[in-house]
């Protein structure tokens, strides 16, 4: 039986992965690829091993899937050019990869008789190499029309993924989940430096302070829940020293003076909540 193809709109790090995981495990037949510019168009085929690169919508050819893989603020103009200019056929999948954006936004696709859904990797895909040799064992969060979800469950199943359903009414939020615990994390860790070096600890020094701090940290919150690894002095309920801190880092910068504020308040009533 011919492997079903797909099309890939916007040709960055996303779907040069994707395409690549699907293409080698012999999942799917890598057919048109088509991005704002014909260069990384190309780069994605070189990348991928397969796909035809093309420098015109309409030129793309006709696939069962089509995944737009444009960064988010573009993903309402592809869809309505895709609706537009592309040969879609009854029937195709249309989908994207946002953890932020739900499936309507390919509502053009779906007037065009595409069925449409959102298929988010939880996964950073910053360097391709490595979000390729990466993918297998993470989770793809799922939303849109029912014929759709299953069609994208198979082929993210395919190449290792575990798939869930997501609420669309709640997708901000969810997204956000991955905000908090990915790229907030990473900036407290650049204030905590900072916070160091204002006191005079050189840069090698408060590596080497934070470093097992942040994996006990992080390590007993991933084991036994974020209530029971709390420690510090807000969870201590050593709320004098939590005001006379509050107003040193203010002292020190406006805005981490804020961060300590909330983040404390936030720490006193996950506090109440760890097991005693
Ligand atoms: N990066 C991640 O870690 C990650 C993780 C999960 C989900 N996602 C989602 O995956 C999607 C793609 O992200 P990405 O990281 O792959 O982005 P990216 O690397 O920036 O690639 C986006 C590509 O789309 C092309 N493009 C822009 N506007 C276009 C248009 N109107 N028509 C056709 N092509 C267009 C870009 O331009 P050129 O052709 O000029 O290169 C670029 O090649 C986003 O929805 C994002 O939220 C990303």
């Amino acid at each position: 039986m011919e492997k079903p193809r797909i099309n890939l709109v916007g040709c960055g790090r996303v779907a040069r992965s994707l395409g690549r995981l699907w293409s080698s495990s012999g999942t799917l037949a890598i057919g048109g690829l088509y991005s704002r510019s014909a260069s990384s168009a190309r780069s994605a085929a070189e990348f991928i091993g397969a796909g035809r690169p093309c420098d015109r919508l309409a030129e793309i050819g006709t696939a069962d899937l089509w995944l737009i893989a444009t960064p988010d603020s573009a993903l309402a103009v592809a869809a309505s050019a895709l609706a537009a200019e592309a040969p879609l056929r009854d029937g195709d999948c249309v989908f994207h990869c946002s953890g932020a954006c739900t499936s309507e936004l390919l509502a053009p696709a779906r007037a065009a008789g595409a069925m449409t859904a959102s298929a988010h990797p939880v996964l950073s895909f910053a360097v391709p190499e490595a979000a390729c040799r990466g993918f297998s064992g993470s989770h793809v969060g799922i939303e849109g029309e029912l014929a759709a979800i299953a069609r994208l469950e198979r082929v993210f199943t395919a190449i290792g993924a575990s798939c869930f359903t997501i609420d669309a009414r709640h997708k901000m939020l969810y997204h956000a989940g991955s905000v908090f615990a990915s790229n907030f994390t990473v900036v407290l860790l650049d204030v905590a430096l900072q916070c160091y070096r204002s006191a005079g600890i050189e840069p090698e020094t408060a590596a080497a302070l934070m470093r097992p701090l942040v994996e006990a940290a992080i390590g007993n919150a991933l084991r036994a829940g974020p209530a029971a690894a709390l420690s510090g002095p807000a969870a201590r309920g050593d709320l004098e020293l939590v005001a006379r801190q509050r107003q040193a880092v203010g002292d020190w910068a406006e805005d981490p003076g804020r961060a300590y504020e909330v983040l404390s308040r936030l720490a006193i009533e996950l506090a109440a909540r760890a097991p005693r």
